[in-house]
C-alpha cells in the first residue's frame, strides 16, 4: 500500500502543498473516476459518518459534486440553505460554526465571500474542513480538478504552458491553479486587460501578457475565466462588447494555441462574454464537461483523504 504523504487536517487551499501531495491526491482522484463511471457507484468508506455544504454563494458545480461525492462514499449529506439558516436572524460564522461543531459532524464544506473565512471557521471546529471557495483568495479543488483533467488528456503537467485568460483580479480559480501549476512544474501565462491584472502578480511565478494573441502562443493549454461581476465595484471594461472583441476566446484567437491545446471553464459560463459558444462547444478541443466529471472524482478523493486519521483512529 502506497503510504498516504497528505498529512494535512483541512483543506484550505493549494498555496503550502507539496508536489507529492498533489500527485498523491490526482492518484486518488484517477481511482474515484474508474468508480464513477460504473453502473453501481456506491461505496462503504465513509459509512456512519456525516458531511454538512455550508455555502455562503451560490454553486450549482461545487456543492453538487461535494454531495455526490460524500453519498458515493456512503456517507450522510445535509446541504445547508444558508438562506433559511439562523444566519439570517444575525447569528455569526464563528456561532454557526460552533453550533454545527456540537452536532459531530465529520467534514464540513464551506463556500464564504469573504478570503479568509474558512481558514477562521477551521480554527473553530474539530472535524475536517475544505474550502469550497473564500472570495478571491483559493478554490483549491477547483484546481485539483483542472490538474487531473489536464494531466488524463496530456499525460503530465510538467513542462506544460498555460494560458489562464479573463478577470484574474477577481478569480479565486486563478490563484489556487497558479500555485498548483507552478508546484507542478508548468509554466503559466496571465491573460487580461490591465485593469483585471492584479498588481504584483507576477511575483506568484506567472508572465503576464495584455494582449490575447501573444497570451496564447504556442500554449498547451487555454483556461477561460468568468467576468466575475459580483465581485466588481466600478466599472474593470469598457463594454462587453469591447471585452469580446479583444479578451473573449474565439476561433480566431485560438489559433495562436497549439493546434492540440485544450479549451477549459471552470464554469459558469458567459457564453458570447469571456467565451463563443461555438468553441465552448468544441468536443474536440473542450474538456469543459469533462472538468465536471473530474470535479466529482477529486472530491471523493478529498473527503477519503481528510477523513482518513479519524476513521484509522476507530
Ligand atoms: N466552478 C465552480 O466553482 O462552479 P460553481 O460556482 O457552480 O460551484
Amino acid at each position: 500500500m502506497t503510504t498516504n504523504p497528505f498529512t494535512h487536517r483541512h483543506l484550505l487551499g493549494i498555496q503550502g502543498l507539496s508536489p507529492s501531495e498533489i500527485g498523491f491526491l490526482l492518484d486518488l482522484s484517477n481511482g474515484y473516476v474508474d468508480q464513477n463511471r460504473r453502473a453501481d457507484k456506491k461505496q462503504s468508506t465513509l459509512r456512519g459518518r456525516t458531511l454538512i455544504n455550508l455555502f455562503f454563494e451560490n454553486s450549482t458545480r461545487t456543492r453538487t459534486s461535494f454531495e455526490l461525492a460524500g453519498k458515493r462514499l456512503g456517507a450522510d449529506v445535509i446541504n445547508m440553505q444558508v438562506s433559511t439558516s439562523s444566519v439570517t436572524k444575525g447569528e455569526t460564522l464563528i456561532d454557526t460554526a460552533v453550533t454545527l461543531n456540537a452536532m459531530h459532524l465529520d467534514a464540513l464544506v464551506v463556500r464564504h465571500p469573504d478570503s479568509g473565512a474558512v481558514k477562521l471557521l477551521s480554527e473553530k471546529v474539530n472535524c475536517a474542513v475544505i474550502n469550497g471557495g473564500d472570495g478571491c483568495h483559493e478554490h483549491p479543488t477547483q484546481a485539483l480538478l483542472d490538474a487531473l483533467t489536464i494531466r488524463r488528456r496530456k499525460g503530465r503537467l510538467s513542462g506544460l504552458t498555460v494560458a489562464i485568460c479573463g478577470d484574474v483580479l477577481h478569480s479565486r480559480v486563478a490563484r489556487s491553479n497558479i500555485h498548483l501549476l507552478n508546484i507542478m512544474g508548468a509554466r503559466v501565462r496571465v491573460v487580461a486587460p490591465k485593469t483585471l491584472v492584479p498588481a504584483g502578480i507576477e511575483r506568484l511565478g506567472v508572465e503576464v501578457f495584455f494582449d490575447m494573441r501573444a497570451g496564447l502562443a504556442d500554449c498547451d493549454i487555454v483556461m477561460m475565466l468568468r467576468l466575475q461581476n459580483e465581485r466588481m465595484s466600478g466599472n474593470f471594461i469598457p463594454s462587453i462588447r469591447e471585452y469580446f472583441h479583444f479578451f473573449g476566446l474565439d476561433y480566431a484567437k485560438l489559433a495562436q494555441a497549439r493546434p492540440d491545446a485544450l479549451i477549459m471553464h471552470p464554469g459558469p459560463m458567459n457564453r458570447g462574454f469571456e467565451i463563443d459558444s461555438d468553441v465552448a462547444d468544441d468536443v474536440e478541443r473542450s474538456v469543459i464537461r469533462e472538468q465536471v466529471e473530474m470535479g466529482v472524482a477529486v472530491r471523493m478523493a478529498v473527503l477519503d483523504i481528510l477523513t482518513r486519521p479519524d476513521r484509522e483512529a476507530v
